[in-house]
């Protein structure tokens, strides 16, 4: 054995015990760098290699590349070790105490000491309510996308293109796929499409969810509000049953003495075409400002679905008829809750906000 290979073997003990010592990754680097960097004695062991013969220079090069081979191994080893417990460290450190937070009481949210819990938005609690009074009732829930196509959102419910109906929904389009093809969808009515594309009879389906129009906001109108739209598909459905839903739901969800009415219109999906009115919650009929003294409050659209979406999505129109409905369920919060304006919907004051 040549004094180069006991040095060799000297180096990787010596460098083993180094490594190991090292406490934190900035003194391992460092360690690291001393015992495998090029300035190393193991390093310095290599330039006295000329000077063995070929058989010697073989047996001691072997020597010290197997211990620079297990010490980098070695290094390897310690270096994701450190790394982790640098790691587990530094998020221990970080971490945040929340249980003064979460242990406080309810409250309103205008504690401004930071103690405060928030809860749900005016919006979404409404839409809870409204669909846990659908699914009461025998409803269940189903969603679609907001970014739709030209057909869903329109075709499919019975307006070809250049229809002139399409107006009635200022649209906003997308710069994806063909021009004009893909858009944000302007009602929840192209969930009723997808409903009815699945094949899944009968339907007994509320279909909430958020829409965009291209409106400038006002009082009365946001360009990003939601609707909850109904479906119901099964044979022998009649006006008659739509009537009975919709005053159904009213007295479920306005409370008794609660009622609600129809009046003639036009939308390209269904035929004949109603539009539901309910008992004005604010004065409960009597009259009063929000009601224009009608003591009516206009809700939303409904009627019978046309045949012609029928024939679009594949079910037969003299097998299987059926209703729809939608509403918008940010109108229905503001006029509940006395809303003068409904952009305070959207401006996150929290003073507002805590009052619902
Ligand atoms: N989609 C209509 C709108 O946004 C509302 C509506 C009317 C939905 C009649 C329906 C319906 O399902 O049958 O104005």
């Amino acid at each position: 054995m040549t004094d180069i290979t006991t040095t060799a073997k000297e180096l990787l003990e010596a460098g083993r015990a180094r490594l190991a010592a090292a406490a934190d990754l900035d003194r391992f680097v460092e360690a690291e760098r001393e015992i495998l960097g090029k300035k190393s004695a193991l390093a310095a062991l290599n330039s006295r290699l000329r000077d063995l013969t070929p058989e010697g220079r073989r047996v001691a090069g072997e020597a010290i590349k197997a211990a620079r081979d297990a010490l980098a191994e070695e290094a390897a080893r310690l270096r994701s070790d450190l790394t982790e417990r640098h790691r587990r460290d530094r998020l221990a450190a970080e971490r945040m105490d929340l249980t003064e937070l979460s242990s406080a009481p309810p409250g309103p949210v205008l504690d401004w000491s930071g103690r405060g819990t928030g809860h749900l938005h005016l919006v979404t609690s409404t839409r809870d309510e409204l669909e846990d009074t659908f699914v009461a009732m025998g409803f269940t829930v189903a969603e679609g996308p907001e970014a739709e196509t030209d057909r869903y959102n329109f075709e499919a419910l019975n307006m070809p293109p250049d229809h002139p109906a399409r107006g009635m929904w200022d649209t906003l389009y997308l710069h994806l796929g063909d021009p004009g093809q893909v858009l944000l969808r302007t009602h929840t009515s192209p969930v009723q499409v997808r409903l009815m594309e699945s094949g899944q009879l009968p339907i007994y389906a509320v279909m909430p969810g958020r829409c965009y129009r291209r409106d400038t906001p006002d009082a009365r109108h946001l360009p990003v509000f939601h609707q909850i739209e109904g479906l119901v598909v099964d044979r022998a459905i009649t006006f008659g049953d739509l009537a009975g839903v919709i005053e159904a739901f009213t007295t479920a969800f306005f409370g008794p003495g609660m009622h609600s009415r129809l009046r003639p219109s036009f939308f390209p999906f269904t035929e004949p075409s109603a539009e539901f009115e309910v008992t004005c919650p604010i004065c409960a009929g009597a009259g009063c400002r929000t009601c224009s003294n009608s003591g009516w409050i206009e809700l939303g659209g409904c009627g019978m679905v046309d045949p012609n979406v029928f024939e679009a999505v594949g079910i037969d129109p003299e097998e299987y008829s059926g209703f729809a409905f939608g509403f918008g369920i940010d109108r229905l919060a503001q006029v509940r809750s006395s809303l003068s304006d409904m952009r305070a919907l959207l401006d996150n004051d929290v003073r507002f906000l805590s009052q619902f």
